[in-house]
């Protein structure tokens, strides 16, 4: 194949791809009308015989249909729903679903400075085989029946008394246990959402919040996130503009940025969201690596317009998957009902083992020793990163993640594909930022930054 053969070929792949990628993400459904040639080839900076001849082939393979004089059409017969398309694990795009895949999938000696979870040593141990054993003489109701839709009553209540000591009130029955923090929020946004509504999310936010409203076909805005919460003036344009129902965000331990919502910044979000009627959920996945609570929505607002949620794996464990969904009364019995239509019954052994590690009094140690052992990672491998020009965004309060800036212009994209090819995955900043203004950054987990093998191959990438 000659040079322009050659490069004439993968235009056209490139534009069959987008296509493709389009249909499996829904953006264009079955029956729905392709862009016009011109307007593809203007588009994609290609040729309209480029463009052509994509469009003949993705006839050919059935994916879309032509009608003669008035245009191609996606087929009717549509592919199953696909949010990402699944393909060889170097040329992913980084999109919300990278890091998730990357170390979800990794081999057991793979490192994973990006990825969201303590390494399984980190956690108890001692404190889940001691639970287990327990479990294993009760009542074997505990893991043969359903567990009730509200779940497992002393549980409820202990979450109770936790979110009091943060001085978020709740009574244990405005409390419904959920399989994770993830089902939560997936249940709150069929609760809440109708197909094209707005959600508001931060810039840069946790992935996995795109990748889920994305699933939900909601239209996602952002607002860029500062040390001390969302940027109140364009929070305030933003909401006034697109009229979000919904907003979604981390206050006391951002992630990825390990910022913390400041009291100012809270009132003012509850104040907007008062005058436009936006409903609030608060994810308060890492409440227990703080060392002083921060200012909770929920607290302030008394869970009224804010919905709080939270869950047991980044510090318990993400294998008995355990979440919860604190709400406002009116709402816990069309949760349930939700939750009874998705899930049935709730996951009852894990709800089981996750409070009776919770009771044992060996917990609260755990925790407290998990917090000066981040605390000391987060020193050392700050200190390691900007060595290497690395510079940290913010030095956190507590938690596992460093939101860090690259040396220069370097793309994060390709500092991550690189570092995966020698069996390390990162987290490159753009997979957090809706508006792709984050391919200069990349989070650390610092427990999973350790190995001194990370250092190097960052190194090795970042001198190209
Ligand atoms: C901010 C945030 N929310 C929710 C989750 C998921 O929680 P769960 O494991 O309970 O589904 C994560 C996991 O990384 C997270 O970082």
């Amino acid at each position: 194949m000659d040079v322009n053969t050659e490069l004439n070929t993968s235009r056209v792949a490139t534009v069959m791809a987008t296509i493709r990628q389009r249909i499996a993400g829904r953006n264009l459904t079955p029956g729905a009308k392709l862009p016009s040639v011109r307007a593809m080839a203007k588009a994609s900076g290609v040729s309209t015989s480029t463009v052509v001849d994509a469009y003949e082939r993705l006839v050919a393979e059935g994916v879309i249909l032509s009608r003669p004089g008035s245009g191609f059409y996606v087929a009717n017969q549509a592919a199953p729903f696909s949010l990402s398309d699944i393909g060889p694990k170097l040329d992913r795009a980084v999109d919300p679903f990278w890091v998730s895949r990357q170390s979800l999938e990794a081999d057991d000696g793979d490192l994973k400075p990006g990825c969201g979870w303590l390494p399984p040593s980190w956690l108890p141990e001692t404190g889940i085989r001691r639970a287990l054993r327990t479990l294993s003489r009760a009542d074997n109701r505990a893991f043969a029946d359903y567990g009730s839709p509200l779940g497992l009553p002393p549980l409820r209540q202990h979450i109770a008394r936790r979110m009091a000591e943060r001085g978020v009130e709740a009574s244990p029955d405005q409390i419904m246990l959920t399989e994770s923090g993830t089902q939560a929020i997936d249940l709150l946004c069929r609760f809440l959402l109708e197909p094209d509504d707005v959600v508001l999310v931060d810039d840069p936010c946790y992935f996995n919040f795109q990748a889920l409203l994305r699933a939900h076909r909601a239209r996602i805005v952002s607002v860029p996130y500062t040390p001390s919460g969302p940027n109140i003036e364009l929070f305030s344009q933003v909401v006034a503009e697109h009229r979000p129902r919904l907003y979604i965000t981390n206050s006391a331990i951002h992630n990825p940025t390990g910022a913390t919502l400041s009291p100012v910044a809270a009132h003012k979000v509850l104040k907007i969201a008062d005058q436009f009627e936006l409903t609030i959920v608060e994810d308060d996945i890492f409440a227990d690596f703080e060392h002083t609570p921060a200012p909770r929505l929920a607290a302030f607002d008394g869970l009224d317009r804010v919905i709080h949620i939270g869950s047991f794996s980044k510090t318990l464990s993400a294998s008995a998957r355990c979440g919860f969904i604190a709400a406002k009364p009116e709402w816990v019995d069309a949760l349930i009902d939700l939750k009874i239509a998705t899930t049935f019954g709730g996951g009852r052994l894990s709800s089981e083992l996750v409070y009776k590690v919770l009771s044992d009094g060996s917990y609260r140690k755990h925790v407290e020793a998990l917090r000066s052992r981040l605390s000391e990672a987060m020193f050392n491998v700050s200190a390691k990163l900007k060595n290497l020009g690395i510079v940290p965004w913010l030095e956190p309060s507590a938690g596992m993640f460093l939101w860090c800036r690259l040396p220069g212009d370097v793309n994060a994209a390709d500092v991550a594909r690189a570092a995966l090819e020698r069996k390390i995955v990162l987290a490159p900043g753009n997979a957090f930022s809706l508006s792709q203004s984050a391919q200069n950054f990349m989070r650390f987990n610092v427990s999973q930054t350790l190995d001194a093998r990370v250092f190097d191959v960052l190194r090795d990438t970042l001198r190209g």
